[in-house]
C-alpha cells in the first residue's frame, strides 16, 4: 500500500498499522509465504535489502561477542563483518565452512572464548562451498551461540536451515525469490518469538525497510519460485556433464553432487 501513514486508534510500535516503518500490509503476504516456505511458525521479516537483513542480523551479535563465519561468505556480509571487528565491536574468526572439524575448533576453542553467533551461507557464494548445517547447528548451540543461515542461493525448496536447527535464516530476496532482476529487497525467517520481535525492532529503529512496490514484485515473482528453480537445476546439471568432460576444464564445483574430478584430470595451468 502506497501510504506512509494509517488511520488508527491502535497502539504505535514495532510492526503496528500507524506508520509506514512500522508496518506495511503489502509486505504481510509476501512475509507469510516465506515464512511458510521456510517452515516457521511465524511470518518473516522483509528488508531494504539483503545486506540491511545481514545488517539486522549482526546486530544479535553482543559487543565484544565472538562472530564465527565462513572465509568464502557472500563478499558484502564479510565486509561487514570485517569492519565490526576492525572498530573493536565484535572478534570475528573466518573458517572454510566444508571443514566441519575446522569450524568446530573455533565455536568452542579450548583457549579461546566460545562463538556466540554462528554464521552458515550453504551453498556459499560464489565458492559453493557447503556446510552440514545439522551437525555445525548442535555445536553452536552447544557452545551457547545463536546460529544465522544465508539461504540465497538454496532457496527454501532445496533446504530449510530451521528444520536443521538453525535459529534464523536470511535471503538476498533479489535473488531466485523475486527471480526477475527487478528489485532489491531482503529478508530474515525465524521461528523464536523473542528473536523476531528483536529482529523487527531492529529494522523499525534502523529503518532498513521495504518499499511497498519492491514488496509486491517480489511475492509476483515468488509465485514462479518452483518453476526457476526446477529449471536452473536442471540447466546446472547438464552444464556440470558438460564441463566435467570438456578437455580444458581440470575440476568443477556443483553441490548437487560429490565433488567431481574432471574425467580429464587435473590440468596445469
Ligand atoms: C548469498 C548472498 N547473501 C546476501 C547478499 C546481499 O544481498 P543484496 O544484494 O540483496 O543486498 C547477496 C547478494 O549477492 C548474496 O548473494
Amino acid at each position: 500500500m502506497l501510504s506512509s501513514t494509517y488511520f488508527g486508534t491502535g497502539p504505535l510500535g514495532d510492526g503496528d498499522r500507524g506508520y509506514g516503518r512500522y508496518s506495511n500490509p503489502t509486505w504481510d503476504p509476501f512475509e507469510e509465504a516465506l515464512g511458510q516456505l521456510e517452515g516457521a511458525t511465524l511470518p518473516g521479516l522483509l528488508y531494504a535489502s539483503g545486506l540491511a537483513a545481514v545488517s539486522s542480523a549482526l546486530s544479535l551479535v553482543p559487543a565484544g561477542g565472538v562472530l564465527v563465519m565462513p572465509s568464502h561468505s557472500y563478499a558484502g556480509s564479510l565486509v561487514m563483518a570485517t569492519e565490526l571487528a576492525e572498530k573493536g565491536f565484535l572478534e570475528l574468526r573466518t573458517v572454510d565452512i566444508a571443514d566441519t572439524d575446522a569450524v568446530l575448533a573455533q565455536l568452542a576453542p579450548a583457549d579461546g572464548r566460545p562463538a556466540n553467533m554462528l554464521w552458515l551461507e550453504s551453498p556459499t557464494n560464489p565458492m559453493l562451498g557447503v556446510a552440514d548445517i545439522r551437525a555445525l547447528t548442535a555445536a553452536a548451540h552447544a557452545a551457547g551461540a545463536v546460529v544465522v543461515t544465508d539461504n540465497t542461493f538454496s532457496t527454501p525448496l532445496v533446504q530449510q536451515p530451521l528444520t536443521l536447527g538453525s535459529d534464523v535464516v536470511l535471503h538476498s530476496v533479489t535473488k531466485y525469490l523475486s527471480g526477475h532482476s527487478d528489485v532489491v529487497l531482503g529478508a530474515l525467517v525465524t521461528s523464536d518469538a523473542g528473536l523476531r520481535a528483536t529482529l523487527l525492532h531492529h529494522r523499525t529503529i534502523h529503518g532498513g525497510i521495504a518499499g511497498p512496490f519492491e514488496a509486491w514484485l517480489a511475492l509476483r515473482g515468488l509465485r514462479t519460485l518452483a518453476l526457476r528453480v526446477e529449471r536452473s537445476q536442471a540447466s546446472a546439471a547438464v552444464l556440470a556433464e558438460r564441463l566435467r568432460t570438456h578437455p580444458r576444464v581440470g575440476s568443477i564445483r556443483f553441490p548437487g553432487l560429490p565433488p567431481i574430478p574432471a574425467t580429464n584430470g587435473p590440468r596445469a595451468r
